[in-house]
């Protein structure tokens, strides 16, 4: 089964443009309670390299783009973020990297929960010993 879950969402469009709408517990299969984005980022400089232990998150690259590898501890998929149109799940025990950002990128993530580091799994074999366990 593909790591990669896209979430579907309304975009209204006219001759002025587009419009995206994302709806807590909607379109997204949580209740969003932070949203927060990466900006100013460098092509050269990948960010994530964690997993959550129980946050869900949804990303969508507003501007600009930028790919991201999803791994499970058993496979690996990488999806190239490049339309504000395109929102992603990051879904809990997913270790998550960002790379190659355009630019212009704007990263736009929703997540299910306030932030909180003890949520964190940082180091990539801490996260194969808890996924395998
Ligand atoms: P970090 O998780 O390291 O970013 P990334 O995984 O995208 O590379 O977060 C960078 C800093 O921002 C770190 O000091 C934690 C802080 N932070 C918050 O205070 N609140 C948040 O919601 C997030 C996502 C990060």
């Amino acid at each position: 089964m593909s790591l990669v879950k896209w979430i579907d969402f309304q975009c209204h469009g006219d001759d002025r443009g587009q419009l995206g709408v994302l709806e807590s517990n909607q379109n997204t299969p949580f209740d969003i309670r932070r949203v927060y984005y990466l900006f100013g980022t460098k092509a050269d400089v990948p960010r994530g390299f964690h997993a959550h232990k129980q946050l869900e998150q949804a990303a969508i690259c507003v501007a600009g783009s930028c790919r991201m590898i999803l791994d499970d501890g058993k496979q690996k998929e990488e999806v190239c973020l490049d339309r504000p149109d395109k929102c992603v799940r990051i879904e809990k025990m997913i270790w998550h990297e960002m790379h190659d950002f355009s630019k212009d990128c704007v990263l736009l993530v929703l997540a299910s929960e306030h932030y909180d580091e003890s949520d964190y799994i940082r180091n990539y074999q801490d996260f194969l010993q808890q996924v395998s366990a």
